[in-house]
């Protein structure tokens, strides 16, 4: 059964749409941890628009399961990451005007930037993965440059069920990529993560892929949060990835 990491970034932007002090993410990830969590993951962007730098300070200093830091790979975020010593960084591309992260890194064009970034990284001890798309030459790419972890893009996948959750053939065949890339992932000796747009209807079929060692989710379990609690929807979450094998 893979691991959960909980992405909180969504009880900020509720807490941020009132410029407020709750609903508090540090208390969503001590929730998220007695419904079963095994990780936190908080994404701070560099427009600050939900998670800012003292809920990462704040969630370094008191949780007790890793925390995962999202972020690009800028000067500004990669000083943070060296500063605050999250448990693992995980780089993403970032657009301003994006809603959330719309697509896996260019590992192969950005090889030289990314290379830097994660050596810098690794060197301070923190395990360093890359988002990408389920594509090989992406991962060849991740592991000329010395990543420990590829999270592939499950979001093509995702939204590949009809709103009324059913898939075909075509959903197969992405989950199928998303097996093949994650066996290539670890064949070159990197552990293999996958998330985006999981939810409740679709995750049992990645939590039963060969060797997926975590899975990030964030939306679909803040969301159910809202009427069940934190406790209860990371526990539902982590039920069903239990059932998934
Ligand atoms: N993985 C990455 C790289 C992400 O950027 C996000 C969203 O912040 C997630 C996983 C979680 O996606 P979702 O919120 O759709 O579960």
């Amino acid at each position: 059964m893979p691991k959960l990491s909980v992405n909180i970034d969504h009880v900020a932007t509720v807490r941020q749409a009132r410029r407020a002090s709750e609903p508090s993410p540090l208390l969503a990830a001590h929730e998220a941890e007695l419904g079963g969590a095994d990780g936190i993951t908080v994404h701070l962007r560099e427009d600050r628009r939900h998670i800012q730098d003292d809920d990462v300070r704040q969630l370094r200093q008191s949780i007790r399961i890793p925390l995962n830091f999202e972020m690009a790979a800028t000067d500004e975020m990669i000083e943070m990451a060296l500063r605050i010593r999250p448990n693992s960084v995980m780089i993403v591309p970032e657009g301003r005007r994006e809603i959330t992260t719309e697509g896996g890194l260019d590992v192969v064009a950005l090889a030289d930037l990314l290379r830097t970034a994660v050596n810098r990284l690794t060197n301070a001890g923190i395990a360093t993965s890359v988002f990408i798309n389920a594509e090989a030459r992406q991962v060849d790419a991740a592991a000329m440059i010395g990543v420990a972890i590829c999270e592939v893009h499950t979001g093509p996948f995702a939204q590949s069920f009809t709103p009324e959750g059913t898939s075909g053939e075509h959903t197969a065949a992405l989950l199928e990529r998303i097996a093949t890339i994650g066996s290539l992932i670890r064949d070159r000796g990197m552990r293999f993560n996958a998330g985006h747009g999981l939810n409740y209807r679709n995750v049992q079929a990645v939590a039963a892929l060969e060797g997926v060692h975590e899975l990030h989710i964030g939306h679909a379990i803040v969301s159910r949060a809202i009427f069940v609690g934190m406790q209860s929807a990371v526990a539902e979450m982590r039920a069903l990835c239990r059932r998934s094998g």
